[in-house]
């Protein structure tokens, strides 16, 4: 057993000590007085998030590493300040509740949502510069850092833009708990969530789903069940998350939780770490893990079984059910090469984690057209890919993670209705990766569905049998 798994989390931490540690990803802002200013501001706002949520996701996610829930998480990239918008929130969040209804149908299982949004503004990059034709500047790094204009000007660090990225997110989250909770998320509407710019076999599909529940529910109704009778028919839990990049502002939302007396991040409900920041005495781990909200980890092909040891007990020594997520994100084609040893080191250390799949970001290629793209063939197979190595290993696939929009972009290529390199040029918007649209999203969701199905009726055979 590793040794770092007898000290708690906390004993030794404090917000500030991630600065003791190598940081990279970050920017070097250059104006000190100005940061200072900013963070001084951002600590005396109020979090976005309260301590009681974090815990409700984590137990949620523990329901989700036992096999009894589904963790679905998705959203954009990267949130822009210019793509900010009420249709936009909505657009997202309406394909979510599909695809959770599509999921919980096929699986029969609750499904745990989890957005990429309100707070995923920072991006860490391949290279420190980007270069256009003779010009060379510094990379975009989200709009909470820097601007996207190829420019000088717009690509210097700017600490007044967390502030602008605090109040969107503060915005967003609002309107998310008035979606999930006002109305708008009741089971009743299941109808209505169809998207304008879904069309074809899966809103078809869709639409038959939505037909059955809606005569389960007219049948509920007729025997004394309805959405005010059954709190869960009315409402929906949807749960926030970002990559805790950018650390200054991390630290300036952390908050004592009143009722447990430990530290948690105010940013969202569940933060990340990335593929590129999660060495074992960087910055980043150092932030993570102390404070008590659920933790999530993209393990991409370089992750050593060693490291992944390490990070496991340094992020979660008590081995908390529900605290621990590992994304594996390999690539279609790799994740044999890689999923069932990480799923081994776990098993020798006895730890306790959620499996999910992110199929989008080793999936990202540069297209005929120059764009960046993803092949939605290359998602769905990494996504059959993951499904298949967990039932080899008997192991559960916890849950999928997915870059996406509501909207009826071209920026990852194929998809019943095929987008195709040339189309890219029409809706390309994205700030930053090649998200799926709306109808992407349904006809993956479809997929996963399967492949959930598949598992359960397989149980189910094993168990009759034994
Ligand atoms: C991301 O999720 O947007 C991202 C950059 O992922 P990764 O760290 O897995 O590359
Ligand atoms: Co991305």
């Amino acid at each position: 057993m590793a040794p770092q798994k007898t000290a708690t989390a906390t004993q030794t931490w404090d917000k500030r000590g991630w600065r003791a540690y190598p940081r990279i990803q970050m920017p070097d802002y250059p104006d000190q007085a100005a940061l200072n200013a900013v963070e001084a501001q951002l600590a005396k706002f109020p979090p976005l998030v309260f301590a009681g949520e974090a815990r409700r996701l984590k137990a949620s996610l523990a329901e989700v590493a036992a096999g009894r829930s589904f963790l679905l998480q998705g959203g954009d990239c990267a949130e822009s300040f210019s793509e900010f918008s009420a249709d936009n929130i909505r657009d997202t969040f309406k394909v979510m509740l599909q695809m959770a209804i599509v999921l919980t149908w096929g699986a029969q299982l609750p499904v745990v949502k989890v957005g990429r949004m309100a707070g995923q503004f920072a991006k860490p990059r391949s290279t420190a510069t980007e270069t256009i034709g003779a010009h060379e500047l510094p990379s975009y790094r989200g709009d909470i850092i820097n601007g996207f204009d190829f420019t000088p000007e717009a690509r210097i660090p700017d600490p007044q833009r967390m502030l602008a990225a605090y109040t969107q997110a503060a915005a967003s989250l609002n309107l998310l708990r008035a979606f999930s909770t006002g109305g708008y998320a009741d089971i009743h509407r299941v109808q209505s969530w169809i998207s304008d710019f879904t069309g074809g076999e899966e809103a078809a599909r869709y639409r038959d789903i939505a037909d059955r529940i809606s005569d389960a529910m007219a049948f509920m109704a007729a025997a004394g069940v309805t959405s005010a009778t059954a709190h869960g028919l009315g409402t929906v839990d949807f749960y926030t998350s970002h990559e805790a990049l950018l650390l200054e502002y991390e630290e300036a939302l952390a908050r004592i939780d009143s009722t447990t007396g430990l530290p948690v991040a105010g940013s969202g409900h569940m933060i990340w770490i990335g593929d590129r920041t999660r060495q074992i005495d960087g910055a980043h781990v150092e932030f993570a893990r102390g404070v008590q909200n659920p933790i999530g980890l993209k393990c991409g092909p370089s992750i050593s079984d060693s490291d992944l040891k390490t990070l496991i007990w340094k992020l979660n020594p008590e081995n908390e059910p529900g605290r621990l997520t590992l994304i594996a994100r390999f690539g279609a084609g790799l994740v044999g090469d890689h999923l069932p040893r990480l799923i081994k080191a776990v098993q020798a250390e006895g730890a306790n984690v959620v499996w999910s799949c992110d199929p989008m970001h080793g999936n990202t290629i540069k297209s005929a057209s120059g764009y960046k793209t993803r092949p939605f063939e290359s998602v769905l197979r990494e996504v059959r890919e993951f499904f298949a190595v967990h039932r080899d290993e008997g192991t559960i696939p916890g849950g999928v993670h997915f870059e996406m929009t509501g909207k009826d972009v071209t920026e990852c290529t194929g998809g019943v209705r095929a987008v195709t390199d040339e189309d890219l040029s029409d809706r390309y918007h994205t700030a930053c990766d090649p998200r799926l649209n709306a109808s992407q999203s349904l006809e993956l969701a479809f997929l996963v569905a399967e492949e959930l199905r598949r598992r359960r009726v397989a149980g189910a055979q094993q168990a009759k049998a034994s």
